[in-house]
């Protein structure tokens, strides 16, 4: 008798959707197929030289840069979906309409680190998902879902739904399985990642608190806000900041792509984000390009730091 294969035994990502988040179909859908768009962004990393090679390949053509490339390939499959009222991306200026009367709407920076393609550091995607058409008005304490791909040396996805948050790998038949369930993020940090630091310049809270951590933490920084808050959600604990200064009154980060899903994931995982003033949960989305200060991860290290920043 010829016995059946083995089954691998591993978690799919849609199977942890589908039985330890409980989602509904459609944003397990969803997510699945934002999962996709990420390993098609992961192929047309290694397969591609866009922005590789400083914008032509090496038949000396223009090729289309990775971020371009990445915002097609997600916009893709929110359209094909069938669940999607609406988009915003990074790469667009305004909300895009897909099919108004549909149950979600979705913010996402395809290509985040992007000016770090050509040294070959980590980059990243980050994603949010509302219900509802309507992005602007929003804060993102509504956010339903929210997720992040890091491509690195391995292709990694986290993300949360509101039930903790969970780190999947893609294995090499293009499929995320479960690495690690429930990341938390303790109360003090060992580990800073100062973003914006001319900032420190024009803002003497900023260097302040900068003089601190530099006597108490170590510095990981990388210019990935992907990479470096993945840091953070792996090690269980480090900060974050990217505050405003005379060149950028408000940071350079941006409330819709970025700070937002970040902010939701580090809460999840039982950390703490501000803008100076107040939780980035809370700040009201009036455009869709708009610019918010950040200070995120360790709970204890952001309260200190948003005392001595402001906002
Ligand atoms: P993007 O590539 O989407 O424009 O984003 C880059 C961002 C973010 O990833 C990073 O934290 C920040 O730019 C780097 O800022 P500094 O130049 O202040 O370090
Ligand atoms: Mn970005
Ligand atoms: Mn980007």
């Amino acid at each position: 008798m010829v016995s059946a294969a083995p089954i691998p035994r591993r978690t799919s990502l849609n199977w942890h959707l589908r039985h330890h988040a409980g989602v509904p179909d459609s944003l397990r859908h969803l997510l699945v197929d934002l999962s996709r768009a990420a390993r098609d962004i992961r192929h047309e990393i290694h397969a591609s030289e866009g922005g590789l090679s400083g914008g032509t390949n090496i038949f000396g053509e223009q090729q289309l840069q990775l971020d371009v490339m990445s915002d097609q390939i997600v916009e893709h499959y929110l359209r094909e979906n069938g669940s999607v009222a609406s988009f915003c991306s990074e790469e667009h200026d305004d909300v895009v309409d897909v099919r108004p009367s549909a149950e979600y709407s979705v913010v996402f920076d395809p290509l985040d680190g992007s000016s770090l393609v050509d040294a070959n550091f980590a980059i990243g995607s980050i994603f949010g998902i509302y219900r509802g058409s309507v992005i602007i008005g929003r804060t993102p304490r509504e956010l339903i879902a929210a997720a992040y791909v890091l491509y690195g040396p391995r292709t990694l996805l986290v993300y949360s739904t509101g039930n903790g948050v969970h780190a999947f790998v893609l294995n090499e038949v293009g499929e995320f399985v479960l690495l690690r369930e429930h990341l938390g993020v303790a109360d003090k940090g060992k580990n800073f990642s100062p973003g914006n630091l001319s900032a420190i310049h024009d803002r003497p809270g900023y260097k302040a608190a900068l003089d601190t951590w530099l006597s108490s933490h170590t510095l990981r920084y990388s210019g990935c806000m992907v990479a470096d808050i993945h840091h953070i959600l792996v090690k269980g604990q480090g900060i974050f900041t990217n505050v405003g200064g005379a060149k950028y009154p408000d940071g350079k980060l941006r409330l819709v792509f970025e700070c937002g899903p970040f902010a939701y994931l580090i809460e999840q995982a039982g950390g703490a984000s501000s803008d100076g003033a107040q939780s980035i949960l809370d700040v009201r989305i009036v455009r869709t390009d708009q610019r918010s200060p950040i200070i995120v991860g360790s709970a204890v290290d952001v309260e200190q730091a948003a005392k001595q920043i402001g906002r």
